[in-house]
């Protein structure tokens, strides 16, 4: 439908800046029209900001500019009057020390960008991992109606006739290197093949689990989630929500009519059912943070022990996005936890309808890549949270990536005090290491690497893998990246550069994981773990900049890793200017 000034119900907030005659709304208005914008187009319709992550050196967004255009058909058709936006981009795969120190970062200027302009609603042009979250929670924070839509995951990788997913096969095939199973010139030919079209990573990593995360919140138009970034439908799906953003405006559909417990608990079903990211956890717990929800990690374990991983993909599986999208992707998977009881069927979607209402019709194309209840991957998919004396505010497993065989481990630990010590001894074959004990590795936590990166997964040694081990029990305060694999223990809590029990494991003490149990436990007495604890010292902080301001106010990875000074919801007002 196209709306005309006349429908509208209400003033809408851009008309502050462009609505009127005063010297403030001329030099607004007046200024906006070097770009050749007709004065009618100032006369009270909706403004949608589409904020676009696109960048040259964000290759999964790099489509991004030809998606904006779509989405601005989609505006004008609907009667709105579309602006492109460029916001933060957290790259993934270039930022250093990490993307996801920049994630706070990019959700304070998005927040601040929505705030400070003339926006009634705002189309989230987001891809790859951290873009989506960072976007989801400045626009929380706003409270300004918003949506989602991603650039969609590359298509499959093939290499010598077998899948190559991203991330996935980068792990794999630098392990098979250590162990000699691969050599140099044909893992450099695989590169090529890893990434052979625009988008974001084709595995069921952290980006195609924000996107379904989206989805499963009701964030995203329904189906958005899988459809290839080179898609038509992708087109087609941009300018459809960019017609509804419109709508959404006229409805004042907001985030927090959306983002409530019960669309928490289907996204967190929907993760275990998809075999997603642990991720997803932090960001989760951060966006919940920015309505004002009390979500937990005792939610993710509670919500996700019985709901089987039933999306066959990697890399918990064997297909990619592709094949997820012709197999119908998300609103299938929705549908079968409603068939379950298992999923929340009227919360509210950016449609304006149930969640149920928009995936009861859906069908499954492919019983190899959406399984059968009775052809799980596992029947537990949900996140494993542990806690025990070596991680009071808990830790994160995902039992879907992980050994069943190691699920239930006894071992002596053998202790990196950072990323550089295990950079500098992994290699070493007089490192006293088999298979059965457990690294450890300290300091890569939000505080302490900083911005707490993906190396949880940390590869094993060479010694081991020669022998045919490809899985060891590793335990962290870092993340991983969705698209990694193995027995890891994630996001221990508190991290070690924050005082917790982390920090003072030595090698040769002995581990218990127990997954069943969801128990972690150093195997020390409470005196001895007391007594070292009262002799460490914490490390020294950045002097300035933004890895000062990170420092003194990341949280820990248990409550989301946001600033403790932008959690909730801030509203959209914001004092006039005064010109
Ligand atoms: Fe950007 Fe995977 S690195 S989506």
């Amino acid at each position: 439908m196209t709306f005309t000034p006349a429908d509208w119900p209400r003033k809408l907030r851009s008309q502050e800046w462009y609505g009127g005659t005063s010297r403030d709304n001329i030099y607004h208005r007046g200024w906006l029209k070097n770009q050749g914008y007709p004065h009618d187009l100032f006369d009270g319709r909706p403004v949608i900001a589409i904020l676009n992550t696109w960048g040259e050196l964000t290759p999964c967004n790099g489509h991004l500019r030809e998606l904006a255009e779509k989405v601005k058909a989609g505006v004008w058709e609907a009667g709105g009057f579309p602006l492109e936006v460029p916001v933060f981009s957290a790259s993934e795969n270039t930022f250093r020390p990490t993307a996801m120190m920049y994630r706070n970062l990019a959700a304070m200027a998005v927040e601040e960008v929505m705030r400070a302009q003339p926006i009634d609603g705002a189309v989230l042009l987001v891809g790859c991992d951290k873009t989506t979250p960072s976007l989801l929670m400045g626009a929380a924070s706003t409270d300004i109606p918003s949506i989602v839509v991603t650039g969609g995951p590359m298509l499959n990788g093939w290499f010598r006739g077998e899948r190559v997913g991203s991330g996935t096969a980068l792990w794999q095939m630098s392990e098979d290197i250590k162990a000699g199973k691969m050599s140099q010139e044909d893992f450099l030919e695989a590169e090529q093949a890893m990434s052979r079209s625009s988008g974001t990573c084709n595995t069921m990593g952290t980006a195609s689990t924000m996107a379904s995360m989206a989805e499963a919140l009701g964030m995203a138009l329904s189906g958005n989630a899988a459809i290839p970034a080179v898609d038509a439908r992708r087109r087609v799906m941009a300018q459809m929500t960019g017609r509804r953003i419109v709508q959404m405006v006229k409805d004042d559909l907001k985030p927090s009519d959306i983002l409530t417990k019960e669309a928490f608990e289907n996204a967190i079903r929907v993760n275990g059912a998809i075999g997603g990211s642990t991720n997803a956890v932090v960001h989760l717990l951060a966006l919940a943070g920015r309505v004002g929800l009390d979500l937990t990690l005792d939610d993710w374990d509670r919500l996700g022990r019985d709901v089987p991983t039933i999306v066959n993909l990697m890399p918990s599986g064997k297909y990619l996005m592709e094949e997820f999208f012709y197999a119908g992707g998300l609103p299938v998977v929705l549908k079968r936890l409603g068939e379950a009881g298992m999923l929340n069927k009227e919360a509210l979607t950016v449609s304006g309808g149930a969640i149920w209402d928009e995936v009861a019709q859906a069908r499954n194309w492919n019983e190899d890549v959406i399984l059968p209840a009775d052809r799980a991957l596992t029947q537990s998919g949900g996140i494993a949270v542990l806690k025990g004396n070596l991680a009071p505010g808990g830790a994160v497993l995902k039992p879907s990536a992980a050994s069943a065989e190691l699920m239930q481990h006894r071992g002596r630990a053998v202790v990196f005090e950072d990323i550089d010590d295990y950079k500098a001894r992994i290699n070493d074959d007089a490192l006293e290491i088999d298979e059965t004990c457990v690294m450890v590795l300290k300091n890569c936590g939000p505080r302490g690497y900083p911005g707490m990166s993906e190396v949880g997964n940390m590869g094993l040694p060479p010694k081991v893998l020669k022998k045919g081990i490809t899985d060891m029990v590793r335990i962290s305060d870092a993340r991983m990246s969705g698209t990694a694999y193995g027995t890891v223990v994630l996001h221990t809590a508190p991290e070690a550069a924050m005082g917790g029990p982390l920090a003072v494991v030595r090698t040769g003490d002995m581990i218990e994981l127990d997954v069943p149990a969801r128990r972690i436990h150093l195997d020390i007495s409470d005196d001895e773990l007391a007594a070292r604890l009262a002799d460490w010292t914490p490390p020294g902080a950045p002097d300035s900049g933004y890895a000062r301001l990170y420092h003194d106010h990341v949280e820990g990875a248990d409550t989301g890793a946001d600033f403790d000074f932008l959690k909730g919801c801030r509203g959209n007002e914001v004092p006039r200017d005064s010109h």
